[in-house]
């Protein structure tokens, strides 16, 4: 995910934004730049790659004495990671940094175009620079345009912004994303998108809230929200550096379940409109002819593909058959071109998943990535691609990633659907509520935590875990089984619920743990009796579920809805935080467990 700094003072400006932006090095990017404002002019440098790319390319320039300085790492999520699409972007005096997604760029785009302005980038972001010099036009003040920019533009954001008008104040907006304002007793000032750059250099920080924007100079602060005047209350800054990276969670992975929530609000952003899907990465009449859809994946990217498999059939009402890239490399597919060929990868290098993705297109089929990583082996081979915009992840064991790409290929579903004509507007209608509501689902309570981590102390011994579901939750079973062996070394399978009295049964006995994900939604009756059977045989079981069960050893209470992905990801985040705890409490090193890597360019 992008990373924001900034800086007024007098220390050579150039060191310290980039030392910023390394301190954001662990969010991933991949390209950087900085604009430096002294003197009345302004000098900008931008590279592709790592920082050291940015330091060779500022290795002249010097930035001494008192100036101000903007800096961003870019995590590409609208057009490719070049050089050109790297921020800050530029108008005629004016450079600015984004985080998050401008919704409504194409119609500032247009409205600008039509005026006459010229775009170099492919960035949602540049709509900013020019709508902001466009309004200086028409507005008495440089603070007045820049308030009317902010009320114009939709989405979630945090802005920068400096320009020669105002050589000695930086102007920033806060919207849905996270930005701070950090300060010394030399006066100096700090920006940054986590804590991190801040950290070392500032000692007291304002934490800007959602619609808050405004501008800082050396000399004053002004701070704003719907056009009334707000005073910042600046709080003492922490000075742990690695517990800043983490955002104070002990774990990235326990990190990186919190953020499901705003991450998913990204994935979504621009792709859901009132009553339509919108896929723009879909090139017009990709979809004509096609009959079928082929997915392949490896690991956790398997298990979300699975999920997509259910939804597709319902949804989409087209045949899909999910399969394993290591199996199907070799053994010799009967392709034909009117399948679609999907394959879904966090890291886009993922070996197996590369080489099943060069088969199908040597044999002339139709190709679509779901991926996390611009210009990826993966993406560069695809003929399309919609990229899940989850930032880098830095737990081996992935959970981000998967709740993102089940939303995208669920979005992708609908998509056709819509497309295909096999769904009513209704239904449409009720299925966008829903998936606007996922990111709500996904924000994770207090009590819920506590509750798993108590629990937690039961299930770190015995010969092993079942996880167990239906439906859908029979590929999230999968997906639970799969983090907690991942992490806690345990042994655990994922199995269908109708499924354990074929064999696996014939294991259970009260060391055996179950963990049953027990829909309301979805074949509620059905599982129930399945966990009966099992109960009948003395397993231990923990039910998560919206009903009470009164044979349940444990209890994980979801709430109650109309709409199985809703429970879906309520009960993802219940099986993360659950391989979580137990792993804490086993003392496994969470983020790098043993054996595993995070992306395997190796068969
Ligand atoms: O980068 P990919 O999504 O292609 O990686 C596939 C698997 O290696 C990956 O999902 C793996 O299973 C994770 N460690 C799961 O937590």
């Amino acid at each position: 995910m992008c990373g924001i700094v900034g800086y007024i003072g007098n220390r050579e400006k150039k060191e310290i934004l980039i030392n910023g932006l390394r301190e954001l090095e662990y969010r991933g990017y991949d390209s950087a730049g900085i604009a430096v404002l002294k003197n009345n002019e302004i000098e900008s440098f931008k590279a592709t790659g790592k920082l050291t790319n940015l330091e060779e390319k500022t290795k002249e320039f010097t930035s001494i004495g008192y100036g101000i300085g903007i800096g961003h790492t870019r995590w590409a999520t609208h057009g490719k990671p070049t050089e050109i699409n790297a921020h800050p972007h530029a108008g005629s005096c004016s450079y600015v940094v984004h985080n998050g997604i401008i919704e409504n760029y194409r119609e500032i785009k247009k409205y600008l175009e039509e005026k006459g302005v010229i775009f170099l980038s492919q960035t949602d972001t540049e709509v900013i620079v020019h709508l902001f010099e466009d309004n200086l036009k028409t507005n008495c003040s440089t603070f007045a345009a820049f308030e009317k920019t902010v009320s114009e533009l939709h989405g979630a954001f945090a802005v920068l912004l400096i320009t020669a008008q105002e050589p000695d104040k930086i102007f920033f907006v806060k919207n849905s994303v996270p930005l701070i304002i950090a300060k010394n007793e030399e006066n100096e000032i700090f920006f940054g998108s986590a804590d991190a750059p801040l950290i070392g250099n500032a000692t007291n920080a304002y934490y800007l809230e959602d619609g808050e924007y405004g501008f800082i100079s050396q000399k004053e602060l002004k701070l704003y929200n719907n056009r009334k005047e707000k005073l910042p209350k600046f709080k003492s800054l922490a000075q742990d550096k690695s517990y800043a990276q983490k955002d104070g969670f002990r774990f990235f992975m326990e990190k990186e379940i919190y953020e499901q929530s705003s991450v998913m609000t990204e994935a979504l952003m621009g792709r859901v409109k009132e009553n339509q899907i919108l896929l723009d990465e879909i090139p017009d009449g990709f979809l004509n002819d096609i009959n079928d859809i082929k997915i392949c994946a490896c690991g956790t990217s398997y298990h979300a593909s699975l999920t997509a498999g259910y939804i597709l059939e319902r949804v989409a009402k087209i045949k899909t058959s999910v399969e394993i890239a290591s199996e199907f490399r070799y053994k010799n597919p009967l392709l034909t071109k009117e399948t679609l060929f999907v394959v879904v990868s966090q890291s886009g290098e993922t070996a197996d998943t590369l080489e099943a993705l060069k088969i199908a297109k040597n044999a002339g089929l139709k190709t679509l990535s779901i991926c996390n990583v611009d210009n990826s082996s993966i993406v560069r081979l695809a003929n399309a691609n919609i990229l899940t915009r989850t930032g880098i992840e830095k737990g081996v064991a992935s959970t981000k990633t998967f709740a993102t790409q089940v939303a995208i290929l669920w979005l992708f579903a609908l998509f056709i659907a819509q497309h295909k004509k096999t769904i009513d507007q209704k239904t449409l209608q009720k299925e966008i509520d829903v998936v606007l509501s996922i990111p709500n689902v996904l924000k994770i309570e207090n009590q819920t935590h506590e509750k798993i981590k108590r629990l937690s102390k039961r299930y770190l011994h015995g010969h092993g875990f079942f996880f167990i579901g239906r439906d859908i939750f029979y590929p999230l079973a999968l997906e639970g089984a799969l983090k907690l062996k991942e992490i806690s070394y345990l042994h655990a399978e994922g199995y269908p619920a109708g499924e354990m009295k074929h064999g696996p049964i014939a294991l259970v006995d009260s060391e055996l743990f179950t963990i049953a994900l027990l829909s309301k939604t979805t074949l509620f009756e059905k599982t129930k009796s399945n966990i009966e059977e099992l109960s009948a045989r003395d397993a231990t079981i923990l039910i998560i579920s919206p009903e009470d069960f009164d044979i349940a050893d444990d209890f994980v209470k979801t709430k109650y809805s109309d709409h199985q992905m809703r429970e879906f990801f309520e009960m993802m985040v219940v099986t993360q935080l659950f391989a979580l705890e137990v792993a804490i409490r086993l003392g496994n090193d969470v983020d790098m467990p043993r054996n595993l890597a995070k992306s395997v360019t190796v068969e």
